[in-house]
């Protein structure tokens, strides 16, 4: 029978200590959620999304609290980044303690973990009492959810209706990935971007952060990571009117509400008044884009303050995942 979405979060734990797979929702995106220590469950994750073996997982914990039962060390400055921002966007990579499974961590020395913020996946992973692993939940190389439909939609033919649940928690407030930081050292490295901000964790921590974020990535992050079908073109306010005038082919259109526009004939997909609004309604803007089988997506780039920053990053990713295809 075809998988349905539903609300109750017995359903979820129960199928989760079966070694199940529940896909939740969190503030960010939607996760596809195993048993992080059940061997099978998560290579049930990989298989599902296609996923390369190579590529680690995020761990979820329902609280701080159980951080050492994951992390062999927890540099001070980190531990003040979980207390400010857990639950919240904020994954930090730590040294992984014994017994964390290489599938969870790609054979890393290194675990990711994050407590997310999301009200249901909260009451999933305070029922459940452990450490969920939950990347992204859909198919590699593609965007990632924001609603149930997208779950669906994605994974719908490959999650199953016996030993798996699909949560409904409506649409993510945030809209892209957790920042990701790399906590193993002296050093916060920003591996990804995301809604809390370097700047944030400068403050925070009185640290440098190493910006790496657009140079190395964490493994799994790679350019062409976030793409969908639409050749996405990312253009500055200034070039829109020299880019509008070579483009051929039907086009969609994202950019603030304030970026003033030449005249060309395009669907709008987004009018995002900030970078908040930006980030919440991308993925599901490029998701339309395809489903209104657009030839391309001109996507405005926002100014690269706050979480603009990770809009930029998320936009130039899908960009560069068209020019490769
Ligand atoms: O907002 C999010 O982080 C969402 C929600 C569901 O929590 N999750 C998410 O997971 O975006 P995923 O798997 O799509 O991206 C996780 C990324 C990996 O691609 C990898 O870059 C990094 O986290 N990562 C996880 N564990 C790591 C490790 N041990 N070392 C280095 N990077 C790691
Ligand atoms: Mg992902």
């Amino acid at each position: 029978m075809t998988i349905r979405a539903t609300t109750d979060v017995g359903d979820a734990v129960a199928a989760l200590r079966d070694g199940g797979l529940v896909a939740l929702p969190t503030e960010t995106v939607y996760g596809l959620a195993g048993d992080a220590r059940n061997q099978p469950a998560v290579a049930r994750i990989f298989a599902a999304k296609g996923r390369p073996l190579t590529h680690p997982v995020i761990v979820h914990l329902p609280d701080a609290g159980v951080l050492d039962r994951w992390a062999a060390f927890v540099p001070p400055w980190a531990q003040l980044l979980a207390d400010a921002f857990w639950p919240g966007p904020l994954t930090l990579i730590v040294p992984r303690a014994p017994g964390v499974l290489d599938t969870v961590t790609g054979g890393q020395p290194t675990v990711g973990l994050r407590v997310p913020a999301h009200p249901l996946a909260l009451e999933v992973l305070r029922a459940f009492g452990d450490g969920l692993a939950a990347p992204s939940a859909n198919r590699y190389g593609r965007v990632s959810p924001t609603t149930v439909e997208h779950v669906l939609a994605e994974l719908g033919d490959v999650l199953e209706d016996d030993r798996d649940v699909v949560l409904d928690g409506g649409r993510c407030g945030v809209g892209v990935e957790s920042t990701i930081i790399g906590a193993w050292d002296d050093t916060p490295r920003l591996l990804r971007a995301g809604a809390v901000t370097a700047e944030q964790v400068i403050e925070l921590t009185g640290r440098d952060v190493s910006r790496v974020d657009g140079g190395v990535r964490a493994p799994g992050t790679t350019a062409a990571h976030y793409a969908p079908a639409a050749r996405v073109m990312c253009v500055e306010v200034d070039a829109l009117s020299a880019t509008v005038s070579t483009l051929t082919g039907r086009v969609g259109l994202i950019a603030l509400s304030t970026v003033p526009l030449p005249d060309f004939e395009h669907v709008r997909l987004a009018t995002p008044a900030d970078a908040d609004e930006y980030a919440f309604a991308l993925y599901a803007a490029l998701r339309a884009a395809d489903d209104a089988g657009l030839d391309v997506v001109i996507a405005v780039l926002p100014p690269d303050s706050g979480v603009g920053h990770a809009v930029r990053d998320r936009v130039q990713r899908a960009a560069t995942a068209g020019v490769r295809a």
